[in-house]
């Protein structure tokens, strides 16, 4: 193993990861793990060159102050007790010179140690991985064929309800690139089929969650010998928001919703980064930047804004009125300024004129959001010729729309998304 290692122990700090991402910026790696660990988990712990007992508000955990485990105080290697956020000035002469840590924290490395930890951790068995085209399992699906190339069967499952051009993406990037063992399964009819006429949306995110789960089982069933599921887990999903106690790590979450009678054990690869670290991953991997930076998009994808019951002519066009807008957007120079951009369709008709006929179609909506946490967001003021422009290309290019709107909402009151 390459990396030097800080381990951050939680004793009911608010800033353990504020100051695991400060290590790492000095280019030292960083963990956090709770007060408890034992002799048996600390040793299982790479390189490890000292501590930081980051004290909090939260020290108490079922009415005991917590304290560190004697593993961790009696392991003979230097510690930082801090109740703040440690400053540069700090952290330095504690990491480099008490702790003796190298500054070796940097994609090669993270990238060949969990190569290493892959091959130890599979040996010459199988390992599955829902592809969705997402940053995250696109990293892990990269990070696996380098490990244990054709080990690894990725399945993607293409529902209908994807940008224009990722399916193909997928399948060039992984299946001809990459060369990897890609199952791809179109899936598109069985999905707007059981979709037909729901116009509820929470209706539709169970049903196409649900379909999902059912189309990769019997993906899944269908493969001989597989022992390994890869999962796109991140650091952000381990952490706890916000330690109530001590205990900051969580148990690792299975995939939702498989049968009990699919057991896998999981390969996380990236259960250590931070999102931005996911995507230097990719890039260092050879990913497409396009892939790597592309913005959140949600599970049930497109049909959350294709509004009310899905119809295949309103989802093309809904598709299509995407595609320009990214353009547009690509275009402008915003690509990677805002944080989120997209259309929706609602499900009504108004009259308009075309070519001097009576032309009674659907309105596009634009929404165009930046945001920190996705939990609350501010609409970006997109310039007048830019949505001018994208008017103009969709009411000219899109068949079925005659007129753009543009969603002023922040959240709240409104969401993000439309449904
Ligand atoms: P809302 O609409 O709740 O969206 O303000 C917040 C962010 O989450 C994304 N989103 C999802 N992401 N699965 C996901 O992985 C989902 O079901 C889902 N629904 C919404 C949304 O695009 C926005 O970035």
């Amino acid at each position: 193993m390459q990396q030097n290692m800080i381990v951050i122990i939680d004793l009911g700090s608010e800033n353990t990861t504020r100051i695991a991402r400060d290590i790492r910026a000095l280019g030292v790696y960083s963990e956090i793990h709770p007060h408890d660990l034992t002799a048996e988990q600390l040793a299982a712990l790479p390189n490890v060159r000292g501590f930081v007992f980051a004290k909090g508000p939260n020290r108490a955990y079922e009415g005991q102050i917590v304290e560190p485990s004697a593993a961790l105080t009696d392991a003979g290697l230097p510690i930082l007790t801090t109740e703040e956020v440690p400053t540069t000035e700090e952290l330095k002469p504690f990491i480099f010179e008490t702790c003796r840590a190298e500054a070796n924290w940097n994609m090669e490395n993270f990238i060949s140690d969990q190569v290493e930890l892959i091959r130890r951790q599979v040996g010459d068995r199988k390992v599955l991985l829902a592809l969705s085209g997402g940053v995250d399992s696109s990293v892990v699906a990269a990070m696996l064929i380098r490990a244990i190339g054709k080990q690894l069967t990725c399945v993607h499952v293409n529902h209908g309800l994807l940008r224009k051009g990722e399916p193909e993406q997928v399948v060039n990037v992984f299946g001809k690139e990459l060369g990897a063992n890609l199952v791809y399964v179109d899936a598109t009819d069985r999905f707007l089929d059981k979709l037909a006429d729901v116009a509820d949306p929470e209706q539709k995110r169970k049903i196409i969650g649900a379909e999902f789960i059912r189309v990769f089982e019997e993906e899944a069933r269908k493969l001989d010998g597989i022992a390994f599921l890869g999962q796109g887990t991140i650091y952000p999903d381990i952490i706890e928001s916000g330690t109530k106690t001590a205990k900051c790590v969580k148990s690792h979450h299975n995939v939702g919703g498989l049968p009990e009678d699919l057991q896998f054990e999981l390969v996380e690869p990236l259960k250590m980064l931070f999102k931005d670290e996911v995507r230097a991953c990719g890039v260092a991997l050879g990913l497409p930047e396009a892939m790597v930076y592309r913005q959140p998009f949600p599970g049930p994808g497109l049909g959350v804004r294709c509004l009310g019951a899905i119809t295949r002519d309103r989802l093309e066009a809904l598709r299509d009125s995407d595609a320009i807008l990214r353009e547009e957007f690509d275009k402008a120079g915003l690509r990677g300024k805002v944080w989120q951009y997209f259309t929706a369709i609602p499900d009504i008709r108004s009259v308009g004129v075309r070519d001097g006929a009576r032309a009674f179609e659907w309105p596009c909506i634009i929404r165009a959001v930046n945001t920190v946490d996705a939990m609350t967001a501010t609409v970006e003021r997109l310039p007048w010729e830019l949505m001018e422009q994208i008017c103009d290309r969709i009411t000219r290019e899109v068949p079925g729309i005659n007129r753009v709107l543009v969603d002023i909402t922040p959240k709240p009151t409104g969401t993000i998304e439309w449904e």
